[in-house]
């Protein structure tokens, strides 16, 4: 029940902003002290919650400090705690002090800066951004503003929008020159590990489905696309009266972080004039460290690039950073002009106007959370950041190697670790080890005491340990691997 509205309504009042925000900061605090306590994957039934709320909304305003308790006792259980240090699953989503505080910034301005007098420093500061990320990942200067040949970078909320509107770039440039009735012919090319976001975005722009190819990978190549299938495949295509439209190669592939090799992709990409996208959505951020930068070895190639600080950038949702090397070719798909939006500095084309390099048109002020992330850990944190990851996937993988009973089945990349319980034992013959990983996967999640998920590698059911929750120290790596060990000896009795 609301109270009577004693209150005055101000919804923007700073006294009342300043009072309220501090409970819920302490109240976040709160949680992150709290977090280990609660079972990393939510144990809740479908439909809980409508059970717990009531069914209207509330007349009159309610207290801060009740909606704070009703969260607490309501929502907090239908939580899986991406932020628990026990969270091994899906990929990371790590979060930060400072991008919690840019992330407030970014809220508290509010902003809509989706051309440049509609906030300057939003877009100026979006563009500096983008190049002081592109410089820490060693991009070749021709993605940068401050490069001077015409390219540079934006903030999108997801790979999977960065995705959509490359596509729909690339799709008009050809389609501008042949015709629009060719779109038929067009078609998309990607390997089997690629990120189900390359096939939902070449739906949406109009490519028809059977015109993916989604180009087998293999234990040989570490599930890395072999550029030679790509050129057989484009080949065939053209042979067929097909016109191949667009690559996508990954560095870090979603299920076992597998690496596409960028260098004879992006020749085979150039021979048939296609567009040729690379997705760093997870591993992107590894680039900042010189030990993983060859990885990017033909990046230059590249007619874009994606990657997500909101996966391992310590970076909270949401934050997708994409670059071209033709920005204009992604303005002509994507430009309008309406009246409403004239202005000066637009007229004179002397800005950036971001509107035009992205679907919507109203957009967040995201640069304020990553500048905040750079500067307040600057380089040197940041890269501390990815290799302490990776140290403890090392340290993970080596356990794993030490019990005879388990196989490291895709060998560690980045900071992910695939693995299984041999099928030999306690599977039976048939099912290659399938069920009896099954059950310790549900196992060790229905404990609440971590959450890892699965992936499916030639036919093999594999379990993932993604490292990479910010609050993930040894010490939790080490009693995960004990919980794992001693539920598989339960199991195996
Ligand atoms: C390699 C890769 N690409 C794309 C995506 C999709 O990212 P987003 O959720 O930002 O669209 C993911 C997410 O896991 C990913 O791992």
């Amino acid at each position: 029940m609301g109270s009577l509205p004693f209150e005055l309504f101000q919804p923007l009042d700073p006294d009342v902003f300043s009072k309220e925000s501090h409970a819920v900061v302490d109240f976040i605090a709160d949680y992150y002290r709290d977090i280990e306590q609660y079972p990393v994957r939510s144990q809740v039934e479908p439909g809980y919650l409508s059970k717990r709320l009531p069914e209207s909304p509330p007349i009159f305003s309610e207290p801060i400090d009740t909606i704070l308790g009703d969260i607490k006792k309501d929502i907090i259980p239908g939580l899986t705690h991406w932020q628990s240090p026990n969270f091994y699953a899906y990929f990371q989503a790590n979060a930060s002090t400072a991008g919690f505080l840019g992330e407030m910034l970014c809220t508290g301005f509010n902003v809509v800066g989706f051309n440049w007098i509609a906030s300057p420093a939003a877009t100026e500061l979006e563009s500096i951004v983008m190049d002081w990320m592109a410089k820490m990942m060693k991009l070749p200067s021709k993605f940068l503003f401050s490069g001077g040949q015409g390219g540079g970078g934006v903030l999108h909320g997801s790979t999977c929008e960065a995705v959509v509107c490359t596509l729909a770039a690339a799709r008009d440039k050809i389609l501008n020159k042949f015709g629009f009735d060719c779109i038929t012919k067009l078609v998309v090319y990607a390997s089997d590990q690629t990120h189900f976001t390359v096939q939902k975005a070449s739906k949406i722009i109009g490519i028809p489905p059977c015109n993916f190819r989604s180009i087998p990978t293999s234990a040989s190549s570490g599930y890395g696309l072999d550029a030679d299938d790509v050129r057989q495949a484009m080949k065939v295509d053209i042979a067929q009266g097909f016109m191949p439209l667009y690559l996508c190669a990954t560095v870090g592939t979603t299920a076992v972080g597998a690496v596409d090799p960028l260098l004879e992709l992006g020749q085979v990409a150039r021979e048939f004039g296609v567009w040729f996208h690379v997705d760093g959505a997870y591993a992107g951020s590894s680039a900042i460290c010189p030990e993983f930068r060859s990885y990017f070895d033909g990046v230059e190639l590249a007619d874009s690039i994606s990657m997500n600080p909101h996966k391992w950038f310590l970076t909270n949702m949401d934050c997708c950073c994409l670059w071209l090397r033709s920005p204009a070719e992604l303005v002509d798909s994507l430009s309008t002009n309406p009246e409403i939006l004239r202005n000066k500095a637009t007229d004179e084309k002397e800005v950036v106007d971001y509107k035009d390099w992205q679907i919507a048109l109203s957009r967040r002020f995201r640069a304020m959370k990553l500048w905040l992330v750079i500067r307040r850990y600057g380089v040197a944190g940041l890269m501390e950041h990815i290799r302490s990851d990776v140290g403890l996937a090392k340290h993970f993988e080596k356990l794993v190697r030490m019990d005879t009973r388990f196989e490291v089945v895709v060998p560690r990349r980045f900071s992910l670790v695939c693995f299984r319980l041999k099928p030999r034992f306690g599977a039976t013959n048939d099912d290659d080890g399938l069920k009896t990983n099954r059950r310790l996967l549900d196992a060790v999640n229905s404990s609440g005491r971590a959450f890892m998920t699965h992936a499916l590698i030639d036919g093999k059911f594999v379990i993932r340990f993604a490292i990479g929750t910010t609050l993930t120290e040894m010490c939790h790596v080490d009693a995960t691997w004990k919980l794992i060990q001693d539920i598989a000896t339960g199991l195996l009795l």
